[in-house]
């Protein structure tokens, strides 16, 4: 049986909030692959194999469910959503949610992706003329990358799910709903680490009431400007608000649903886009490729300085997707070093044997994508950068040890959402311009909701 002495591991348990990442690594070092944690309220089974991921996320998801410390905050803000429902509720909310996420769907999210990041462009350069970095032409500089994919892809997730109605106000629904739900997740986050009595009026609990208030509110009135028109749409939004009309949800399942996709859909692809372009900085190399793709693709500006301006690498468009096969391997492989997912939890309803391990029920089972995927037996040489490795050029990629998206039933439903989004952002960034790293300002490394740059991440942007 696995078994180091559970004082050892409570006394190393007080490490786990300091450094995860780094408390789960040295346990399966120490310990092994299977390290069960015999606690008397919640037996916790940590499983550190493809076998043991596959149990309990594919072959026996149903006797799984995402009752978990990790959900449970989550839902503080979504109320019942996807990512932290079970059951017949979870089953017909993605039913009626999926069909939002196929092709049609997936054409506005390029569209807003490409729109987003014309914007972050243009702030930079903008920056970078004001900053006296020469004349027109892409913009220079050292920025926080961080903070742009943050905005970035709070426009994208913001726009594609609310509209980018603009309110009397003038401001953007989708922003501000967005900018409600991370006020209520950063409440979240620290009172899970210190842990007040959920009935004193703290300021944060005041502060949760608001950010709530300000989502109940906004989501109300994208409702009812839907239902003014007079056609639901076939939308996310449109589709929820046909199931609740058909009695198929219940209607507060309107929000939970719109806040679960900021919620999941926001900080993640920020997370992959930072750390993407952080390991293009690192790697000269693939950051070539990358241009050369881009250059296939876009075209190449004509000669600087002659009669005519130069035409202007073109911006991407999602028919440009399939021929960004490099680019894409980029972000597959960014997300087998940095999955911004980087735990999994479950718990299970009934005994169960994850391989090999028996567990009883009420186990709370933790899989790190962040530890599978640098498996030296399943990635060779794991540590480091190769997105040959989805291109067929390097050592193939088990799939059972790749799941920066999840894996069965409960798979991700904004994966290719995300992947859309990371590759265009990327393409339309990157044409004009290269990302090389700024000395001394490496990124900490912090795994939070998500994995973030702790300080952020700089770089310096340079034209090209
Ligand atoms: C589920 C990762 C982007 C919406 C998941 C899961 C993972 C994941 C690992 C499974 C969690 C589990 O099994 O416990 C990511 C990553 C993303 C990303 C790494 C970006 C790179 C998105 C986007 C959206 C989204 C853009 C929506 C717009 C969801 C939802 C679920 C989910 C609703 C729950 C699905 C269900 O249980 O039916 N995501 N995600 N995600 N994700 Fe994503």
């Amino acid at each position: 049986a696995p078994g180091p002495l559970p004082r050892d591991m409570l006394r190393d348990l007080l490490g786990i909030r300091r450094d995860p990442l780094g408390y789960l690594r040295s346990a399966v070092e120490r310990w092994g692959d299977h390290v069960a944690f015999p606690l008397p309220t919640t037996p916790v089974l940590f499983v550190n194999t493809v076998a043991g991921a596959r149990r309990v996320l594919v072959e026996n998801a149903g006797g799984w469910t995402k009752q978990t410390v990790q959900y449970g905050a989550l839902s503080l803000v979504t109320g019942s959503g996807l990512l932290t429902s079970d059951g017949s509720a979870w089953r017909e909310a993605r039913r009626v949610a999926q069909p939002a996420f196929h092709r049609s769907g997936l054409a506005a999210v390029a569209e807003q992706s490409v729109a987003a990041a014309e914007r972050l462009r243009a702030r930079w350069d903008a920056g970078a003329a004001a900053a006296g970095d020469g004349p027109g032409g892409a913009g220079g500089g050292v920025v926080d990358v961080d903070a742009a994919a943050l905005q970035a892809t709070l426009e994208v997730v913001g726009r594609t799910l609310f509209g980018g109605d603009v309110t009397a106000e003038g401001v953007d629904d989708g922003e501000r709903v967005v900018a409600a739900v991370l006020e209520a997740l950063g409440v979240v986050v620290s009172r899970a680490r210190t842990p007040v009595p959920g009935w004193l009026p703290t300021p944060s609990r005041r502060r949760l009431r608001r950010a709530n208030r300000v989502m109940d509110e906004v989501v109300e009135r994208v409702v009812a400007r839907r239902r003014a028109t007079g056609e639901l749409g076939d939308d996310l939004l449109g589709l929820l608000l046909a199931a609740v009309d058909e009695g198929r949800l219940p209607p507060e399942a309107v929000r939970g649903e719109l806040v679960t996709m900021v919620i999941a859909g926001h900080e993640t692809v920020a997370s992959c886009l930072t750390w993407t372009l952080h390991l293009l900085a690192q790697h000269p190399e693939a950051q070539q490729r990358l241009h050369a793709e881009l250059d296939r693709v876009l075209g190449v500006p004509g000669n600087p300085g002659g009669p005519s301006a130069p035409a202007p690498r073109r911006a991407p468009t999602w028919e440009d997707l399939r021929e960004l096969p490099w680019t894409r391997a980029v972000v597959d492989e960014s997300l087998r070093l940095y999955p911004p997912a980087w735990v999994v939890t479950r718990r299970s309803e009934a005994e169960d044997v994850v391989d090999g391990v028996a567990v009883p029920a009420g186990t709370l089972v933790i899989v790190s994508p962040w530890l599978l995927q640098r498996r030296a037996d399943a990635h060779p040489d794991p540590e480091r950068f190769d997105p040959g490795r989805f291109t067929g050029e390097g050592p193939e990629v088990p799939r059972g040890a790749y799941l920066p998206f999840g894996a069965g039933a409960r798979l991700c439903i904004g994966r290719d959402f995300a992947l859309t989004e990371a590759v265009l952002v990327l393409a339309a960034l990157l044409r004009d311009r290269a990302v090389r790293p700024v000395p001394g300002r490496e990124p900490v490394l912090e795994a939070l909701v998500t994995l973030r740059a702790r300080d952020g991440l700089e770089l310096r942007l340079e034209p090209r």
